[in-house]
């Protein structure tokens, strides 16, 4: 494997991580707030970008190659408004999204063929991930201040999480 495919795989091993750090951080808040049902669904967020981390670590493994973990930064704990971190979560995605178009343009472009079929199950989940945290942000909008709503949500969270 070239060596910067290698380096961008071990990177997105820790953007991975990262997420479920940032998710976990949010969840807690949730926790605290007490909004049940956002704490439950990020929570399940936590572990899903685990498990996305875990893909790419085993990925790297079964290419005979050594994973070298990067150090993880430190993710937000504080947060003015629930609209705030839905758009913090929006932003994240995106940013997860082009750092997987990266390495898949890098992979085209060195024609590491099973990076670039191995990298399309991402390409596809970025998709839904992007759209779950854009209607969030566009929810959370429409319910602006009225609390009673929050509530409502809150419950449809809960079961989105289940
Ligand atoms: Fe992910």
């Amino acid at each position: 494997m070239n060596d910067k495919i290698y380096h961008l795989l071990n990177e997105q091993v820790k953007h991975e991580f990262y997420s479920s750090f940032l998710y976990l951080s949010i969840a807690s808040y949730f926790e605290n707030v007490p909004l049940d049902g956002m704490m439950k669904w990020f929570r399940k967020q936590a572990k899903e970008e685990q498990e996305h981390g875990m893909k790419i670590y085993n990925y790297i493994n079964d290419r005979n190659l050594q994973v070298e973990l990067p150090a993880i930064e430190k993710v937000p704990s504080k947060f003015k408004s629930i609209q705030e971190i839905f758009e913090l979560s929006l932003e994240h995605e995106k940013k997860v999204t082009r750092w997987i178009y990266d390495i898949y343009d890098l992979a085209v472009k060195e024609k590491d063929h099973a990076t670039h079929v191995f990298l399309h199950w991402f390409i596809t989940e970025q998709v839904e991930e992007e759209k779950n945290a854009q209607d969030n942000v566009d929810l959370i909008k429409l319910v602006g201040d009225d609390k009673s709503a929050l509530l409502v949500l809150d419950q449809d969270f809960a079961k989105k999480a289940d």
